[in-house]
């Protein structure tokens, strides 16, 4: 009897479970975007819901994947470990202007379109190109930086190292899911690609000899070569990101929202600021990274 009763219990779990599974428009779940759950705050709710979404919840929630000096980086301000750099300039203005507070997430870059697609992110500013493929999953603003990429070695090499060529067959550290992972696998003849989920790893692996070069934005380059005594850019060669620069992803079809923060960009590059902020992150990043 007692063994009776609890099958009974265990189907009856089931069914619920059944049940709930097919509930038609609860929130998309956490673990839908990989291991960021931990980030979702709350109970990973946040559902984004446009222009009028944000306004209503009086909240914007950024995600960025703060390992990306000047554009994104951590950094003790006064005792505390903080989050800066232009894209979180940006961030916080176009907050003050749509007169919301202002969350970040902070997750691994490759998550970030999933992180938006499921709605737990209104906005990605992540020194993000808008490359095309990305483009069939979100929208995009205007480009609010022209940036390419450049390659970063250890000064030791800096005879060996000079052309596009010379990277040829050679270990390459890219960050994963971005777009000078897809060029040093595509492009590059022979490339021995190492793939890592942050900046500050790849740049290890390159001082310790595990990898030849290190390739991202050449404002980031600059950036780590800048803190690092034994690495440089290389001079004169600029790796096309066939993309023009870097613009903030919105959900697809948030037309309204993309149109909102473009006026708001626009303003920002026509006063100047953009530039202004970057100086200063590029300032505060090699104060110690
Ligand atoms: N611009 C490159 C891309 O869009 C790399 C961006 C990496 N950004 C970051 N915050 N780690 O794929």
């Amino acid at each position: 009897m007692k063994k009776r009763l609890s099958i009974l219990l265990v189907l009856v779990m089931i069914f619920s479970l059944v049940l709930t599974g097919c509930g038609g428009n609860e929130p998309k779940k956490q673990d839908e975007v990989g291991d960021t759950g931990k980030d979702a705050g709350d109970n990973g709710e946040v559902i984004s819901e446009g222009l009028q979404g944000i306004l209503d919840k009086g909240k914007l929630v950024m995600g960025t994947s703060a390992d990306y000096p000047p554009f994104e980086f951590h950094a003790m301000i006064d005792g505390k470990d903080q989050i800066v750099g232009l894209d979180l300039e940006i961030a916080n203005h176009i907050a003050e202007e749509l007169g919301v507070e202002l969350e970040i997430k902070d997750m691994d870059f490759d998550n970030l379109l999933g992180g938006l697609t499921s709605g737990m992110l209104d906005i990605v500013i992540a020194g993000m190109n808008p490359d095309p493929d990305r483009l069939e999953e979100v929208n995009f603003t205007d480009i609010y930086y022209e940036a390419n990429l450049s390659v970063l070695i250890r000064k030791t090499d800096k005879d060996n190292l000079k052309t596009l060529e010379d990277l040829e067959g050679k270990g390459i550290g890219v960050q994963i899911g971005t777009t000078q992972e897809k060029i040093a696998q595509e492009d590059i003849k022979d490339s021995k690609v190492k793939s890592l989920s942050k900046n500050p790893d790849i740049v290890m692996n390159l001082k310790t000899e595990k990898i030849d070069c290190a390739i991202m934005e050449t404002p980031v380059a600059e950036s780590f070569a800048k803190v690092n005594d034994d690495l440089m850019v290389v001079e004169n060669l600029i790796i096309d990101n066939k993309s023009g620069g870097v613009a903030i992803a919105v959900q697809k079809g948030n037309d309204e929202l993309t149109e909102k923060l473009n006026e708001i960009l626009s303003d920002l590059v026509s006063k100047g600021l953009i530039d202004k902020w970057l100086i200063e992150a590029d300032e505060l990043s090699s104060q110690g990274l």
